[in-house]
């Protein structure tokens, strides 16, 4: 079985993506080189990628879909107002303070997409630190009567190397429309 690239999308994020109501926009919260935000075009999503370093994302500045947001995410000001998104996608990042928010920042009928490394890895490498550690269910305690979750995992995965991660998809609506098997 092929290795899925660090810079490659998180199958994860490219199975749920498809939840987002079409031509909606998307946020991608600590964004990086803005592997997702990438993807969420291809989708034809108009995109807000926000992160503290946003050099990752400078050849994206010739793209009049997305917006690059440069913030301190965990010492600043939440950037966003009280912006709605048809998706909110969150992957390998975690400041736990901003689960509310980003809960919150779901459009009725949109979808939230996270996955994060959760206790367990320290056996596995970095992140080690507590805090950067999803508890079990921390994320189904998130979106407890706000969302609706779709899809929940936790547990170890071998690629793109091995880690402990837990992962959410969760609408904003009372019953969503699975995505189709990928052929
Ligand atoms: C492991 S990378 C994940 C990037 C991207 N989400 C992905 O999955 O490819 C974590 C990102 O969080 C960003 N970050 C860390 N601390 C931050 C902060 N205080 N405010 C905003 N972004 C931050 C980093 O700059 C980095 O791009």
């Amino acid at each position: 079985m092929p290795h899925a690239a660090l810079d490659q999308p998180s199958p994860w994020v490219a199975r749920f993506l498809g939840l987002a109501p079409a031509g909606g926009r998307v946020l991608d919260l600590a964004a990086g080189g803005g592997r997702h935000t990438r993807l969420a075009r291809t989708h034809g999503h108009t995109v807000t990628a926000v992160d503290i370093d946003v050099a990752g994302l400078a050849d994206l500045r010739a793209d009049a879909g997305v917006e690059i947001v440069a913030a301190d995410l965990e010492g600043g000001p939440w950037p966003l107002g009280e912006r709605r998104f048809a998706g909110v996608i969150v992957a390998n990042y975690l400041h736990r303070p901003l689960l509310p928010r980003l809960v919150a920042a779901v459009a009725e009928g949109g979808v939230f997409v996270y996955e994060t490394f959760a206790v367990g890895n320290e056996a596995f490498g970095k992140p080690s630190n507590p805090n950067f550690l999803l508890q079990p269910g921390e994320l189904l305690d998130a979106v407890r009567g706000r969302l609706t979750v779709v899809a929940y995992e936790h547990g170890k995965v071998e690629t793109p190397r091995p880690a402990v991660v837990q992962r959410i998809a969760a609408v904003r609506a009372p019953i969503a429309p699975l995505p189709k098997p990928s052929s």
